[in-house]
């Protein structure tokens, strides 16, 4: 068979591991032909193509980021996109696509399926919000570069007895900031699924001091607002494809805490260090997995699924499914971390 493979939207650790998995499975054992589109959908509508060999794929296990580069770009954006995307496969002699790519990618890869186009979608986030799948691959990776990252600003919060506001990737969720706060041992964990009130914040980082206590560490997603009216905020703005472009909540919170509490306070910003750099165990072990279910998925004809983890398994789930929602943090997971506003 000849298979496409695209990694498209925000980059993740683990995104080689797929795709190197997928030219394994594909090649070695059914005999396919892998070809790989170069920055995600943009290079899928533009022709811009190599094909994937065992040597091509070969040391890329450990790798962060994507040999095959990644773009914002989705089909959906251009007016005649779909219906492009849906020529270039039959000139191609495509048998299937498989796209790697977070809720935007799988949001367009239903659209190309729907459209006729043969697909079978691969989740990947470092956000772990997407529905299906229990886990996604990146999202250890990431907690894992966080929680070392609050681990070392601990010290450094002591020797100068500051509050550090910690700002973590997480538009509409709260896993990382829940998970590696959690590792932490945060004081206090603030996330979008419930807009945090700042005398309360205010209130648990006094009282830590107020124990002579002599640092504290606040955890916070980067989507996460407060209670509207409760404090001066300044909304984010939005990108070239609509996505919202945060103005830095831990600037926001370090300011309005010092100011309340008369202690020094610092934002750090992690940003796209969570996305860089080698993927866990866990995180390879998942996307090489996702890589091989995929293959399979397509010889069985199975197009218009994901790939998803749901418990210890790996099961196909519709698209229509996997799109429907974001998974968010559930109530239980709050009550356990405490800490959490
Ligand atoms: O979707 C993953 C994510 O890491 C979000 O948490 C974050 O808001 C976004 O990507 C930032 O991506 P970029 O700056 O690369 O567009």
């Amino acid at each position: 068979m000849r298979i496409g493979v695209l990694t498209s939207g925000g980059d993740c650790p683990g995104l080689n591991a797929v795709i190197r998995s997928v030219v394994h499975r594909g090649v070695v054992d059914h005999g396919d032909e892998i070809i790989g589109f170069e920055d995600g959908w943009r290079g899928f509508l533009e022709g811009h193509h190599r094909p994937l060999t065992l040597d091509s794929v070969s040391g890329i296990l450990a790798q962060g980021g994507t040999i095959l580069g990644s773009s914002r770009v989705q089909p959906s954006h251009l007016r005649d996109g779909v219906e492009r995307a849906r020529q270039y496969c039959s000139d191609l002699g495509l048998d299937a696509v498989i796209p790697i790519g977070g809720e935007g990618t799988l949001k367009a890869a239903k659209l190309m399926s729907d459209a006729g186009l043969p697909i079978v979608g691969v989740p990947k986030t470092i956000d772990n919000d997407i529905a299906a799948t229990d886990v996604t691959f990146g999202f250890d990776t990431a907690v894992s570069v966080a929680t070392e990252a609050l681990d070392r600003l601990k010290t450094t919060a002591e020797s100068h007895q500051r509050v550090m506001v910690v700002e973590v990737m997480g538009r509409h969720t709260g896993w990382i900031a829940l998970n590696a706060g959690m590792a932490a041992g945060a004081h206090a964990i603030v996330v979008p699924e419930r807009p945090f009130h700042i005398e309360k914040l205010t209130a648990v980082v006094r009282e830590r001091f107020d124990r002579q206590k002599k640092f504290a560490i606040v955890v916070c997603a980067e989507g996460a607002k407060p209670e509207p009216g409760t404090m001066h905020w300044e909304e984010g703005t939005k990108d070239i494809y609509g996505h919202e472009r945060f103005t830095g909540i831990a600037t926001q919170l370090s300011r309005e805490l010092e100011h309340r509490l008369g202690k020094e306070a610092r934002p750090v910003i992690l940003g796209h260090t969570q996305r860089g750099g080698t993927p866990t165990a866990y995180d390879r072990v998942l996307a090489t997995r996702f890589g091989w279910h995929a293959v399979e998925a397509v010889h069985k004809g199975a197009f218009g699924h994901i790939t998803a983890l749901q418990g210890t398994k790996i099961n196909l789930v519709p698209l229509a499914e996997a799109v429907a929602e974001l998974k968010t943090v559930p109530q239980e997971r709050y009550q356990e971390a405490e800490t959490v506003l």
